[in-house]
């Protein structure tokens, strides 16, 4: 009798393809190689980070943190920038492993993954960081004053983009609202608050696909709060890709530097 061939291995020449297709339905990003079959969304080529870059003049020689990496396509186009070290930090498995394959096929070679929270990472941490990158991630907090008050205290430069609760942009009756669970509280720190709106994730947590927080909720800030939080943290805000309509709910990009 002929023994199974083991799952665990390809045939075939060693190829990138081959790399991506270990998580083939999965990809999110469009991996930006002639050929290659990922995601489609261009984050290796993402606009938000192009403008980053051209604001702050490059990143050459910079030490940077990034909070919840995906599949580094933001670490990538900072280490092209000319950043010195980028250290990514995922929670999410699998995310951190399309990471370390994407690293791999675009051949980045400054750019570290670790997997874990990095929550936990910025309570322990005594590591400053010229630059903190926190894309798509303040809004899948549980408690995000914890949050921005670490990054405050590891860099005094950073990019945020967020989702953000509001009021006048996502009144009620917007289908935005509908994960909203109407809980409101109001957390304190440092004599500085901040407005908590409490929001579930559906049933969106079963699905391979999640890539949202840890929990099996989240909170979401006002943006105008977040910006007096940062300010009195000693921090100069800049605003821009303010996008009322996104179809998830009000977002923006804040660009902090003190
Ligand atoms: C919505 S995605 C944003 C991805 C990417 N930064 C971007 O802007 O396109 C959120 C990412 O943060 C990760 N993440 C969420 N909470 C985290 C935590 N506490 N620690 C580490 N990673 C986390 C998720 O797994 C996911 O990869």
């Amino acid at each position: 009798m002929e023994a199974p061939i083991n799952d665990n291995y390809v045939s075939g020449a060693p190829s990138d393809q081959l790399a991506i297709d270990l998580f083939r339905t999965s990809w999110i990003s469009q991996i930006p190689r002639p050929g290659l079959e990922a995601g489609t969304v261009p984050l290796f080529e993402d606009a938000r980070i192009d403008w980053l870059v051209q604001h702050r003049g490059g990143f050459d020689g910079q030490s940077v943190l990034e909070l919840g990496p995906l599949e580094g396509g933001h670490t990538y186009m900072l280490e092209k920038a000319g950043a010195a070290s980028i250290l990514g930090i995922e929670a999410n498995t699998l995310a951190y492993m399309k990471c370390l394959i994407a690293k791999e096929i675009m051949g980045t070679r400054n750019s570290r993954f670790l997997l874990g929270d990095f929550d936990d990472y910025l309570d322990q941490t005594t590591e400053r960081f010229d630059f903190l990158l926190a894309s798509g991630v303040l809004y899948h907090m549980v408690d995000p004053i914890r949050t921005l008050t670490n990054m405050a205290r590891v860099t005094d430069e950073m990019f945020i983009w967020s989702h953000f609760f509001d009021d006048r942009a996502m009144p009620e009756g917007d289908p935005r609202r509908a994960l909203f669970t109407g809980e409101t509280i109001v957390r304190e720190r440092d004599g500085k608050s901040l407005t908590y709106r409490l929001r579930g994730y559906g049933d969106s947590t079963v699905y391979s696909s999640f890539i949202g927080g840890i929990s099996p909720g989240s909170v979401w800030l006002e943006k105008g709060e977040t910006i007096a939080f940062l300010e009195s943290h000693g921090f100069a805000v800049t605003p821009s890709f303010e996008h009322d309509d996104h179809p998830h709910g009000p977002a923006a990009c804040l660009y902090a530097r003190r």
